[in-house]
């Protein structure tokens, strides 16, 4: 099979790693001249531009895409933690953060486990990774239970206009469900405000105590963030820990006895199989990162599958192992902007493994065989195929 063109193609190639293992050892930190990024692979060069004030989350001159301006996507873009830096995401962040700590794993993993007993009907649970993320998190917010359907093929279309790449036709699709969506947060926020109870209403709660100016606004646009975050990346982790245990039967029998090694199991997909491959920066001045110098107006590519697989991090990098006593892995990023959500995600994966380990996974087996890859330049989400009527209804 030939390698990857390059890093970014290298997201969903069918086998990245040894292509990413010469990246680590013979060009950890380099300028990419056909993609125009710099290329961080080793765990030391990722950690490195991550954690440098230099480098930003969004262009300086471009803090909202450009094909989003002036649309209400762009509204919400705007606002959110994950798309800004200084104080006003020091601020955002550490609101969410406060939300995020009063969902505890026991409850998320039980919440999780529900949905997917609902969710997971032979005719429909080759799409699970995708619709459960959001129903959890939905509930978890206090959305109406009846809209989140509705509220999961909204994500779907707002994620699809944000991703970077994205087609210019996806704008018009992700302003219906801009629309729909902040709408449906704002009634459910006034009815949390008034009752005084619900993670919404304590969400604006300590956005008021931070001093965010505008409040409902942010509130409203960051807790549409959480989904737009969960989507895809919980959907690859789920999707990911599918495939390896629906294909390694030895693997799947011993968790069967011991769902204790679950969160074990999750960390090291996280680590073998990223579901968020790469990120990236932009350097807001001249810098010196991990020995290179980086102009102002450069971008990096952070390549965080690839320093996960790093020898100087993991022993035996290469070798997938379920007793890995310290796995220190990149999956969620790392500094000012790593994913806050890293607890929830594991926890809704959890729920899902341990309600479908006891059952029947043969036509989940099949769905995976025939899986490709979600079009992404960035994240590696295992799209399983749909099973023929016939099966669905044997
Ligand atoms: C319930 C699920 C999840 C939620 C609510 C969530 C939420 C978030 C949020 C709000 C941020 C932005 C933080 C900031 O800018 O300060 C973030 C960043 C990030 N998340 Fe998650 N996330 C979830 C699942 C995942 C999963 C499964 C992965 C895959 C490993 C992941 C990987 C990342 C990474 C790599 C970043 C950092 C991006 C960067 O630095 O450019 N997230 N997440």
């Amino acid at each position: 099979m030939p390698p990857p063109l390059d890093p970014v193609a290298a997201a969903t190639h069918p086998d990245p790693y040894p292509f990413y293992a010469d990246l680590v050892s013979q060009r950890p930190l380099y300028w990419d001249d056909s993609l125009r990024l710099w290329v961080a692979s080793s765990a030391e060069a990722v950690q490195a531009v991550l954690t440098h004030p230099s480098c930003r989350v969004r262009p300086p001159s471009e803090p909202v895409p450009r094909p989003l301006r002036g649309s209400p996507p762009s509204e919400v873009f705007r606002l959110l933690a994950r798309m800004n830096d200084g104080p006003f995401h020091a601020l955002a962040r550490r609101a969410l953060v406060g939300l995020l700590a009063t969902f505890d794993s026991p409850r998320v993993v039980e919440v999780s486990r529900r949905w997917t007993l609902r969710l997971a009907l032979p005719e429909s649970a080759h799409s699970l990774p995708f619709l459960l993320p959001v129903h959890v998190l939905g509930e978890l917010l206090g959305l109406p239970s009846e809209s989140l359907p509705r509220v999961a093929s909204w994500t779907r279309d707002f994620v699809r206009c944000i991703a970077p790449g994205a087609h210019p036709d996806s704008l018009t699709a992700a302003v219906e469900a801009t629309r729909s969506l902040c709408s449906l947060f704002r009634s459910s926020l006034e009815a949390q405000c008034s009752s005084g109870d619900g993670a919404l209403a304590l969400l604006v709660r300590e956005s008021m105590a931070l001093g965010l100016q505008d409040s409902s606004d942010v509130v409203v646009a960051n807790a549409i963030g959480l989904l737009l975050q969960a989507n895809d990346a919980t959907a690859g982790l789920l999707g990911q820990a599918l495939r390896v245990l629906l294909l390694d039967f030895s693997l799947l029998t011993e968790l069967r006895v011991e769902v204790s090694l679950l969160p074990s199991f999750l960390d090291e997909v996280l680590r073998f199989e990223s579901p968020v491959q790469n990120t990236r920066r932009f350097l807001a001045t001249d810098a010196v990162i991990a020995g290179q110098s980086m102009a102002s107006g450069d971008a990096a590519l952070v390549v965080l599958a690839a320093a996960n697989r790093d020898p100087s991090l993991h022993l035996e990098p290469w070798r997938f192992d379920l007793h890995r006593t310290q796995p220190r892995g990149l999956a969620f990023g790392a500094g000012a902007h790593a994913c806050p959500g890293a607890a929830l995600a594991k926890a809704i994966s959890q729920g899902a493994l341990l309600a479908l380990l006891p059952t029947d996974l043969r036509s989940l087996r099949s769905a995976c065989l025939g899986a490709s890859w979600m079009p992404s330049l960035n994240a590696r989400v295992p799209v399983f195929s749909a099973p023929s009527s016939l099966e669905a209804h044997s």
